[in-house]
């Protein structure tokens, strides 16, 4: 969910129905926002925060306190009854909240024996209730009230609140979900993310776990759970608004595909020296003696990092000659993984926020192990908790659908993996200095690969009306199969299966015929003669095979229904492009279909829940 607040002299509600169109990312299976004029009034609304902005057109919202949420739903079905913000029992109080409460079931059982009822289904309602509880039984304030309350409370909330009787004043608090507090002159700004407040102002809070924010127009308190002052940290947005506009193209999805030559360009920028043969990482030099010595490393993630993890890990045991484990984050965190001293673990998100690697690296690192993040999002909770790492600079990604993140990820992690090994002495000067050339041409190569965005529109027409899709490739061409399959899923809603392309003899070669679409990415690489070999399978069976192949590769040609090119380069570099053409498949298969590409049915990008 993605949740807004403002309080100051501007109108608050602009501002709201604006910071939650830019959190829609988040979550957008309802709409909700509650403002003072003169009373505590709620609007909310199943749908996106446009459907509700229709709803209110000509109402008098003149307000200058206001909080705001977009919801992806967790407890309740999305409805208007179960939208944020909720109105407690009294009408008094009314309450916005990311996360879940996990304890609310009991919490709820007290209330009802206490003659409460409840109008939605919620565990957000239960929460206001119980604070509003405590505030009237022990006459106490808002704040006290929350604080008294969340020491009850297991599980992950981020949660604003308003008091009619206390009309000057948003009270906040988190745990494990982010909230970023703007600090304007005279206002404040409220956002799970800083995008609400780019325009108004730089300076930023992220505010800690178990703490609680009062917040006034000219005034913010920090407290902890014990009521004792905490120094708000200010910290400086490096962000401008055009980061987050779709700047004249359709959609975010294929803005972010068409940045990524100056993605991975930034994310190499200052760090990676080809010609001194350098790779300058402080957040990883730090740890450089722990990684090489390490007996293992082990990648946590979830969805497309998971799969930039996978590609991680075919080039750390190829250079670092150190075992690597890839785990879901969701699994990792839940059965008791036997985990070392010295262990290092490399956490990998976009967001930076997503709850399982969150409480993964949490555990782990309670447990010795030492915690690097590859994260994008600057600030966020996973690189606060990581020990060292290094961001992927990919600027905001907000398409759901996650695609220079993906290829940001591979070039830090590929950076990572060239530095210890070669420190390490696994990986000899000459393929090292090779290897960083490689590298520092891939941005060039990607320019390449989008030129042929007519082409692959093209094939998207020819292949929208597939009921299913399978997409096959080895070695470092494997995980980006599975990227091709969860993007074309993702955004088109046609069901697709990545394998690794010999696997595909034990069970889904049964699928094909003629009506089936094989893709494989079957660049030039040491598995190559193999995956030609899996083509004449999935051919001798009349598969129609789609192929990412390295230019002039005839043989593959003569194979494959349709090809797309890629420029030629060494097999660790090669996912960083093969992956481009099969991100622009799924985005044009989704627009000819007519779905909303940048927001997907059911998906959210930050997903704050486990
Ligand atoms: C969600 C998003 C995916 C993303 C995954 C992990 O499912 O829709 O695009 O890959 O979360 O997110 P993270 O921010 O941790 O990379």
């Amino acid at each position: 969910c993605g949740i807004v607040g403002y309080i100051g002299p501007r109108q608050a509600y602009p501002i709201i129905i604006t910071g939650l169109k830019r959190q829609e990312y988040r979550g957008y299976d309802s709409t909700g926002i509650a403002i003072m004029n003169p009373h505590l009034t709620v609007y909310k609304k199943k749908g996106k925060v446009a459907e509700l902005e229709n709803t209110l057109l000509g109402e008098n919202l003149k307000s200058n306190i206001g909080i705001g949420h977009t919801r992806w739903a967790t407890h309740g079905e999305p409805s208007d009854r179960n939208a944020h913000p909720h109105l407690s029992a009294s009408g008094k109080l009314a309450m916005i909240h990311n996360g879940i409460i996990e304890n609310y079931a009991q919490l709820k059982t007290e209330l009802l024996n206490k003659g409460y009822t409840f109008k939605s289904d919620t565990d957000t309602e239960v929460l206001l209730n119980f604070i509003e509880e405590i505030k009237t039984n022990t006459q106490c304030s808002l704040e006290e009230a929350v604080r008294i309350a969340l020491k009850r409370v297991s599980g992950a909330y981020v949660i604003l609140l308003l008091d009619e009787e206390n009309p000057d004043t948003i009270v906040a608090a988190r745990k494990g979900s982010p909230l970023v507090i703007g600090i304007g002159k005279g206002e404040h700004f409220l956002g799970s993310d800083a995008t609400p407040m780019l325009e108004y102002t730089k300076e930023v809070v992220y505010v800690n776990d178990y703490e609680v924010a009062i917040i006034k127009a000219d005034e913010l308190i920090l407290k902890n759970l014990g009521n004792e002052r905490q120094t708000p940290y200010i910290t400086k947005l490096d962000m401008e608004l055009a980061a987050i506009e779709k700047g004249g193209y359709d959609h975010f999805m294929l803005k972010e595909i068409f940045e990524q030559p100056q993605t991975i360009y930034d994310c190499l920028r200052g760090r990676l020296d080809a010609e001194k043969g350098t790779i300058t990482m402080s957040g990883i030099q730090k740890y450089a003696e722990q990684i090489m010595n390490a007996n293992r490393i082990i990648m946590v993630a979830c969805g497309t990092s998971w799969h930039a993890g996978l590609v991680a890990e075919y080039i750390f045991e190829e250079l670092c000659r150190i075992n690597v484990e890839v785990e879901y984050a969701s699994e990792f965190r839940y059965r008791n993984p036997v985990i070392n001293k010295g262990d290092v673990i490399i956490a990998i998100s976009q967001s930076g926020e997503t709850a399982d690697t969150l409480v993964a690296i949490e555990n782990a690192k309670k447990q010795g192990a030492i915690i690097l993040g590859v994260v994008n999002v600057v600030g966020s909770s996973i690189s606060r908790v990581s020990d060292g790492g290094a961001y992927t600079h990919a600027g905001p990604e907000i398409g759901v659908a996650s695609t220079k993140a993906f290829t940001a990820q591979l070039a830090v992690l590929t950076m990572i993996a060239l530095k210890i090994g070669y420190e390490k002495g696994t990986l000899d000067k000459d393929r090292y200095m090779r290897l960083l050339d490689e590298l520092n041409s891939v941005p060039d190569k990607v320019k390449v690969v989008l030129e042929q965005q007519e082409r692959i529109k093209a094939l998207a027409e020819k292949y929208k009306d597939a009921s299913d899709a399978l997409f096959l490739g080895r070695g470092y061409n494997f995980p980006v199969a599975l990227e091709g399959a969860l993007k074309l899923k993702e955004i088109s809603y046609i069901h697709a299966e990545g394998y690794p392309a010999a696997e595909m003899k034990h069970g889904p070669i049964a699928l094909v015929d003629e009506n089936l679409p094989v893709v494989f990415v079957a660049t030039k690489d040491s598995y190559h003669e193999k995956v030609i070999s899996n083509m004449q399978e999935i051919k001798a069976r009349k598969g129609k095979v789609i192929a990412v192949i390295t230019e002039g590769d005839e043989h593959s040609t003569s194979l494959a229904d349709d090809v797309i090119e890629v420029p030629e380069a060494d097999e660790i570099v090669a996912p960083m492009l093969s992956v481009i053409p099969l991100q622009l498949l799924s985005y044009y298969v989704g627009v000819a279909k007519g779905y909303d590409v940048d927001k997907p049915r059911n998906l959210a990008k930050s997903v704050t829940v486990e």
